[in-house]
């Protein structure tokens, strides 16, 4: 499918380059760029369905809360994070059998279902507010052929302000799944539970939209950025991920 699609969008590219040739350059150079980041989504997202179909698993779609009766203001849509995020952000040296791993809006489980395969967690948490997405998540963990190295993943079905965050937790994947109070809340409920627990703490943000808010807590420090392409986070918070530590106390 992949090889399909590389030689339609390689066609087309050359077809609007002859016609830079005839046509006003600036506006077929406008219309090529357009094209050549369609291709790169196009790519991008076969290369990511190959992979679901090999593994035996569904997480690709990008879904509305409103179809549930569950859109508010402050929460997300889904659509997962890329495949690979993980590996990409979290070295395998620094996750033990210890660790513990929580994706905050888990949707259909794609964080949980690389976190479980690839690392030794001791534990894989994800929670999830829309049933639907839920049951596709556990269904997903039921079915895939991917081998989980981690046998105990735990799908819970709430919305995030009835949960509490364990005090072992460790790793916190968040993919831009909620923002505003909700966002607020949540973060400063995770710097209390290390506060109770003091331990290290590793976020990784996805499309860190709320940044300024983490940063505005003193409490994160940034350790890395993972951008797509030669975007910095600064132009825009989508497509990149951030890496942060959660500080000790003042005085701690
Ligand atoms: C952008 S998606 C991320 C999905 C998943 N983390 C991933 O990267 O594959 C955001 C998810 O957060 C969920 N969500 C939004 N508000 C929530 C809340 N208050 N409590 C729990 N989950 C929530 C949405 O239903 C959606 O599945």
């Amino acid at each position: 499918m992949s090889v399909l699609i590389e030689s339609v969008a390689a066609t087309e590219l050359a077809v609007l380059m002859e016609s830079c040739v005839d046509t006003g350059a600036a506006a077929a150079a406008g219309a090529m760029e357009g094209l050549r980041r369609s291709y790169r989504w196009l790519r991008r997202n076969s290369v990511q369905l190959l992979f679901e179909r090999r593994y035996g698993v569904r997480t690709s779609d990008v879904v509305g809360l409103e179809e549930f009766g569950l859109a508010r203001q402050d929460r997300v849509y889904y659509s997962a994070a890329n495949w690979q995020t993980l590996r990409r952000t979290l070295p395998r040296r620094d996750v033990g059998e210890h660790d513990v791993f929580i994706d905050l809006g888990s949707g259909m489980g794609r964080m949980v279902l690389e976190a479980a395969s690839r690392y030794p967690f001791g534990k894989v948490i994800g929670v999830e507010l829309s049933e639907q997405l839920n049951d596709i998540a556990r269904q997903n963990i039921a079915n895939t052929r991917l081998r989980l190295r981690c046998k105990d993943v735990d799908l819970v079905r709430s919305d995030v302000l009835d949960y509490d965050i364990p005090d072992d937790v460790s790793v916190v994947f968040l993919n831009n799944p909620f923002r505003g109070e909700t966002f607020a809340t949540v973060m400063e409920r995770l710097i209390a539970s290390v506060d109770r627990n003091p331990r290290p703490v590793t976020v990784i943000y996805f499309n860190p939209v709320e940044e300024a808010f983490l940063l505005s807590t003193g409490r994160f420090r940034c350790l890395r950025t993972v951008t797509r392409g030669r975007r910095s986070v600064e132009d825009s918070p989508f497509g990149s991920v951030r890496v942060y530590a959660i500080t000790e106390r003042a005085g701690a």
